[in-house]
């Protein structure tokens, strides 16, 4: 009797165990619903609220000091990393650049599986910020990634096994995916980006088994004024349609890209969305300066079982300046003036925080959490922002803050219930906005009509000593009642990483002089940090395993944010990505990177071109910038004014004209440029390699005038 017993306790387990591993990763509603409690990191912002706010506490103030290396992953790519892991009943995922996957035990670090979409390399020129991919989601033992070519890709949480793909762009259009899909009542969700080049911005909604399309909300009106067959038609015929007017969003498409914040209330039923900039960027060009053109730059609440419009908020109407709605979305139920009131939190781009009831969209406050100079406040009665006189840049350029970067972007905040305040982390990057003569559409290409050699061009030295001065970045603690700043820790460069929060009491956040850090959530102490060897932009997430707790963080620098002021970023060597695993008493050594090879520098005197470089800058400023740098001043990208290619005019020809080294990312611009345009650029290239030069010799008379202007580079 004893013995049958046992048996068929045996069985049990093994019956259970044979039901874990058929499906590993079985995250349902119920376990989604349950998240923001638990141990685990079940979706891109932990669970629906998206406030990154973990209840662990095993790591705390009182012991952060101890914290060590348990593990760590190295990646086949050393473009940017942004993604959040995800851990799940004992394993870790987690996306790399080129929308890569990788599953690892989230104890030991051993590698499960890894899948590669194999996106082709060319298709890097269409991603205005780097090849970056934010996160994975997790749904009925399947994983979800959106790929940068635009697919969305379900895999077999176990073995990495492509369960089904879906094509979700239209593939002759510059469209991409950076953003993390999430998982709402059994239908996947993903956006797309692509705003800079020209693209109509939408969200799908995918049957997570099939793969089917359940429902799509296009964020602008048709160019066509037909309807779509889709969840947006109605309030497009009703209202939205009528908020544009003639202008080149019929040749663009618009913007409104919806390429990072989706969250979900399963109370109110709602899904939010941040909507993009628009396309082109200068709202004359794109509108002719007419109409608040719904839905850019909106946070809109649609039906979760249909996609159906159900309210909107629009943070920057009529926008000129790339300032998206795009950023972090979180829940909280905050009491306000003695109500608990249930309100979504946003820190845009446009730099005014908003608290907003999220049953209706009604606005609760908005106040500046960072100096900006395009306008003086929000008109609590419309919502709308109170403009400064040039805001516009109408009456000619206008140097402003925030610059398109933004003064918060993708890098996610976190929400501490305990402190009420929400860390942000801040950019203040200023940037010169000035239309664009003479703009022409231009199939594929950045179609932005704001002139980007404007900044470029340096100012007087003295306005320059000003503005490099105020490049920076912060990590801000805001108490989204009082709607003040609490503390606020300086960061020398702007461009820092996301930030997670815990009931450990403590902030953890990455930063671009390649750090990782702890802080007191009450006061904003430094109370740890790591040397990571690598700049961090991505957020840290945290999980707990057999009785111990991991914090985890994706290392590498990357993702779009560059400017030109000598020393607002590092200067770094390209290195590949890390995953990183810390624990209390962990004793991994870090690895230090191999030592990058030396460039020597080229020889000026011997190098010639007959191209014009006063035609190189321009248009140099217009293709390349946004990746190599406002007057190549290189970033996270090969540093032309040293680069080998650039001593001779056969071997730049094969790479900027025939597409040498397309598969790598540097993609043919043979579709823009003529081989005499490519040599204009060498030539422009070159001065620039001379004036670096003249520089780095402090002898030399000229140098301290040729310092150079700051310019935000790629916006999203
Ligand atoms: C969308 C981003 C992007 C844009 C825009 C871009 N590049 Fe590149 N470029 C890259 C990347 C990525 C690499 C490095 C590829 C690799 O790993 O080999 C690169 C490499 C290069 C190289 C080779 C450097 C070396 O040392 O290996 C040259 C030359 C170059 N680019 C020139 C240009 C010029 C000229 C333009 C403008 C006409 C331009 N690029 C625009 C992304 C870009």
């Amino acid at each position: 009797m004893k013995i049958i017993r046992l048996g068929l306790a045996l069985v049990m387990a093994a019956g259970l165990a044979a039901a874990c591993q058929k499906s590993p990763g079985a995250v349902d509603a119920k376990r989604l619903a349950a998240a923001a409690g638990n141990a685990e990191w079940l979706s891109y912002g932990k669970d629906y609220n998206e406030q990154r706010f973990s209840p662990l506490d095993k790591v705390s103030a009182a012991n952060v000091g101890e914290l060590g290396l348990a593990w760590h992953a190295q990646f086949d790519t050393d473009r940017g990393q942004e993604a959040t892991p995800l851990m799940v009943d004992g394993v870790l995922y987690t996306s790399t650049a080129w929308s890569k996957v990788f599953a690892f035990d989230a104890k030991t670090g051993k590698l499960l599986w890894k899948y590669d979409p194999k996106v082709e390399g060319a298709k890097g020129f269409d991603a205005c910020c780097d090849v970056v991919n934010r996160g994975v989601a997790i749904w009925d033992g399947k994983v979800f990634v959106g790929t940068i070519d635009g697919r969305l890709v379900a895999l077999n949480a176990k073995t990495g096994a492509v369960a089904w793909e879906q094509q979700t762009t239209d593939k002759s259009k510059p469209y991409t995916i950076t953003g993390a899909p999430r998982v709402v009542k059994g239908r996947v969700l993903i956006g797309n980006g692509g705003a800079e080049y020209g693209v109509r911005g939408y969200i799908s909604a995918y049957d997570a088994q099939t793969g089917k399309l359940a429902w799509r909300f296009y964020t602008v009106p048709n160019p066509n004024g037909q309807p779509d067959g889709a969840a947006s038609d109605k309030v497009f015929a009703e209202k939205a349609a009528a908020t544009w007017s003639d202008g080149d969003w019929k040749k663009t498409g618009g913007g409104g890209t919806v390429w990072d914040s989706i969250v979900h209330d399963p109370e109110l039923n709602l899904v939010y969305i941040g909507v993009g900039n628009g396309n082109p960027w200068n709202h004359r060009i794109r509108s002719g300066g007419k109409g608040d053109n719904l839905f850019l730059s909106s946070i809109v609440a649609l039906n979760a079982d249909t996609g159906e419009y159900v309210w909107h908020y629009q943070t920057t109407p009529a926008e000129t300046w790339d300032y998206t709605a795009t950023q972090h979305i979180m829940l909280a139920d905050l009491n306000i003036g003695g109500a608990v009131r249930k309100v979504l939190m946003q820190a845009p781009k446009n730099g005014f925080f908003y608290v907003i009831d999220r049953a209706n969209g009604k606005l609760i406050s908005a106040k500046p959490y960072t100096n900006i100079t395009w306008a003086t406040g929000v008109d609590p009665a419309t919502g709308r922002p109170i403009e400064t006189a040039n805001a516009r840049y109408a009456a000619g350029p206008e140097l402003q803050v925030p610059g398109p970067l933004g003064a918060h972007n993708w890098q996610p905040m976190a929400f501490n219930p305990k402190t009420g305040l929400v860390y942000i982390p801040t950019n203040i990057a200023p940037f010169q906005y000035t239309d664009e003569k003479g703009f022409a559409y231009k199939a594929g290409a950045w179609n932005v009509a704001v002139d980007f050699t404007a900044n470029a061009t340096p100012p007087d030295p003295a306005t320059l000593a000003q503005l490099n001065k105020m490049i920076h970045g912060q990590l801000l603690a805001w108490d989204p009642v009082a709607q003040k700043a609490v503390w606020t820790v300086e960061h020398p460069h702007f461009w820092n990483a996301g930030v997670l929060s815990t009931a450990g009491g403590l902030v953890f956040q990455g930063n671009a002089q390649g750090e990782f850090a702890a802080y007191d959530a009450a006061s904003g102490k430094k109370l740890w940090s790591s040397p990571v060897g690598n700049g961090v932009i991505a957020a840290p997430m945290t999980y707990e395993l057999d009785g111990e707790q991991y914090v985890a963080i994706m290392v590498g620098a990357g993702g779009g944010g560059q400017i030109s002021a000598p020393g607002s970023l590092p200067a770094r060597p390209r290195l590949p990505g890390r995953l990183m695993v810390y624990k209390l008493g962990g004793k991994a050594a870090p690895p230090a990177f191999p030592a990058p090879p030396q460039l020597p520098p080229l020889d000026l005197n011997q190098i010639k071109s007959s191209g014009d470089a006063q035609h190189g800058f321009a248009l140099f400023h217009q293709n390349c910038q946004v990746c190599h740098g406002p007057n190549a001043s290189g970033g996270w990208m090969p540093d032309l004014k040293r680069s080998p290619i650039t001593a001779s005019a056969e071997s730049w020809k094969q790479v900027v004209i025939d597409g040498a080294n397309a598969s790598r990312g540097m993609a043919s611009f043979a579709r823009f440029l003529s081989p005499k345009d490519a040599e204009d650029i060498r030539a422009y290239v070159l001065s620039e390699a001379r004036t670096a030069a003249a520089v780095a010799t402090p002898a030399a008379p000229a140098a301290s005038q040729r310092a150079r202007a700051p310019a935000a580079g790629g916006g999203r």
